[in-house]
Formats: structure tokens, C-alpha cells, sequence
């Protein structure tokens, strides 16, 4: 039997569908160990998650048939070094978009009506009384969404902020663009709008990533970004931190180059850029786009799914190698 390396226990039933195609082995690694697990010759395939790194230097040592990342992204896996190397990697996806989605309008809405600051303030004791000036927020309703990207998660975004009534503009692959077809738009013909990456930095009053990260992504939101947003304008991130130039995003938060910023994902995470913590008008969250009980179920299903179909020679579904 083929032996699994799992780096990161997953849920049920992802333990089940491991065990019945291989002989599975749940470690926690540094960087290096996991290096040396993987050169040594003893496990097949990897399960692996967000936070191990396997870059061209791990994989060129690797003794490994795949890796089965939990996650729909695999910026921390570089897929052409594994190509070259025929190690097949897999992820996740579909199943946590609608949750993801949830997470953008979760974060759209709290920084919009200043949700955590009023719960801040309600348990402080402060509130004693309806006030007309009490806690204004910004409306959503009428309001211009700008996605970058649009793919699925960015889709079931535009689903959302079209019932909330706002304008949706999107732009599938910045900082370039690429036609869209009116059957590729499929439901959001004639409702949302395909513009320019300058347009949406320069035009959303809400400006949501949906985009992976890449060397054509890195720090596309920059502070010269920053700067040509509206000074009312609020950045939401549920894609990946170092989109986003995090000490860039700092200043323009401290000095008001735009109004706030609501964040599941940092460029250095678990850390966060010094000073960001300080900020009134940021929502923090750790990283839970697609923590729901049923969503994380599902992607143990289908990263399970994946690594016994490479423990036991057959051809996992989700491959993303080209
Ligand atoms: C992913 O799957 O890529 C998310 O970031 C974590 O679920």
C-alpha cells in the first residue's frame, strides 16, 4: 500500500478515503522536514495545506507522485516546477464558493455600517440611546461594485451585491484584460459590466479580489492604486494577501486615501503589517472564506478523492497541472 503524508489533519470524511487507499501518516512539519519527507522515498502523495510551501527546490529533491492541496488556490505549490518534475497536484474546487462570496458581503457590509466598531460599542456600555447621528454608516444599496476577476467566487459575488442593488463592474484578468463572451456571461448578460482595470480602481466604491495570486497579481493593489480610488472607497480582499501591498494599504487606511478595507487574507499571513491592528476602519478576519462546517466537509471529500486516486495510480479529478 502506497503511503500518504497528511500535514494537516482534514475533517471527516476526508481521514475514511485516505485510509482505505493507503497507509496515511498525519505529521506536522517545519519547512525543512517536510523537504526531507518528501526526498525520502517513503510517501506517495501529500496532503497538504495552504501553509507548507513547496517550491522548485523542495520539488526538484521530491520522491513523491502528487500533492493534494486542501484548497481551492495553490500559490503555495509551484505547479510548473512539479510538471517538470511529473508531480501531479490537485485542489478543490467549487465547493466553497458560495461561502467564499458570503465572506465578501460579510466584509462589505460589516465596514460599510461600521458593524464591529457598534458591537464594540454596545458592549463597552456606551450605548444609551437611539441618536439620528448615532453609527453612520455607508449605504450599499445604489452603490458601484468593481470585481477583480471573474471566476466563480467573483460570480457569486455579483449574484449577491445585484439582490442588494448595487451596480456590478468587473474585470476578469487584471491588470490586463481579455474578451468575455455574452454566453461566457451567461446570467449576468446585460446586468453587470466588463470594463478596465484603471476604470474599476478609478470607479468602485467597493473594490472586491477575486483573482489568484501571481507574479502578474502580486501587489496589484499598490499605493498608486490606492491613491486613484475613491477617497470614499472601501478594498475588500478575499482572495489572497500579497495582492495587496499590506504596508501600502496601512498608510492609505491611517491617511485617508480611501475610507476602509475589510481583509480574510494578509500578505504575510498569520502576520499582519505592522500598524494594521491599530486601525478603526478595517475588519479583520482569519482567513474563513470557506470555514463553514459543511464547505470544509466537502473540500475533505474531494482532497481525499484526489490523493487516493494518485495513492492508487489513477487519475485524480481535480488536476491542475496544464
Ligand atoms: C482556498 O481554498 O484557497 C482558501 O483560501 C481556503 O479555503
Amino acid at each position: 500500500m502506497s503511503r500518504i503524508l497528511v500535514t494537516t489533519p482534514i475533517p471527516d470524511p476526508g481521514p475514511s478515503i485516505l485510509e482505505a487507499a493507503g497507509e496515511v501518516e498525519v505529521r506536522a512539519l517545519g519547512a525543512a522536514e517536510l523537504a526531507d519527507a518528501c526526498a525520502s522515498g517513503r510517501y506517495a502523495v501529500v496532503v497538504s495545506q495552504l501553509g507548507d510551501r513547496f517550491d522548485g527546490a523542495l520539488l526538484s529533491r521530491a520522491q513523491i507522485v502528487g500533492i493534494s492541496n486542501y484548497a481551492v488556490g495553490y500559490d503555495n505549490i509551484d505547479v510548473a516546477a512539479a510538471t517538470e518534475h511529473g508531480i501531479t497536484v490537485t485542489n478543490t474546487p467549487g465547493v466553497l464558493t458560495d461561502s467564499t462570496a458570503d465572506v465578501a458581503l460579510l466584509l462589505m457590509l460589516a465596514t460599510a455600517r461600521r458593524a464591529i466598531e457598534a458591537d464594540a460599542f454596545v458592549r463597552a456600555g456606551l450605548f444609551d440611546g437611539w441618536k439620528p447621528e448615532l453609527m453612520l454608516g455607508t449605504d450599499v444599496s445604489g452603490r458601484v461594485l468593481g470585481l477583480a476577476g471573474f471566476g466563480r467566487i467573483a460570480r457569486a459575488t455579483a449574484r449577491r451585491a445585484l439582490a442588494f442593488g448595487m451596480t456590478v463592474n468587473f474585470c476578469p484578468r487584471p491588470p490586463g484584460d481579455r474578451p468575455v463572451s455574452d454566453s461566457e456571461l451567461g446570467e449576468f448578460a446585460g446586468r453587470v459590466n466588463h470594463v478596465s482595470w484603471d476604470d474599476i480602481v478609478t470607479g468602485s466604491d467597493f473594490l472586491s479580489l477575486h483573482i489568484p495570486l501571481s507574479d502578474a497579481t502580486h501587489h496589484l493593489v499598490d499605493s498608486a492604486a490606492l491613491s486613484a480610488m475613491k477617497p470614499s472607497a472601501v478594498l475588500i480582499n478575499t482572495a489572497r494577501g500579497p495582492v495587496v501591498d499590506e504596508t501600502a494599504l496601512v498608510t492609505a487606511l491611517h491617511d485617508g486615501v480611501i475610507a476602509a478595507a475589510g481583509l480574510d487574507v494578509y500578505e504575510h499571513e498569520p502576520r499582519l503589517a505592522p500598524g494594521l491592528a491599530d486601525l478603526p476602519n478595517v475588519v479583520l478576519l482569519p482567513h474563513v472564506g470557506s470555514a463553514t462546517v459543511s464547505v470544509r466537509s466537502e473540500m475533505a471529500r474531494l482532497c481525499a478523492t484526489n490523493a487516493a486516486a494518485m495513492a492508487t495510480g489513477s487519475k485524480p479529478p481535480h488536476c491542475v497541472n496544464p
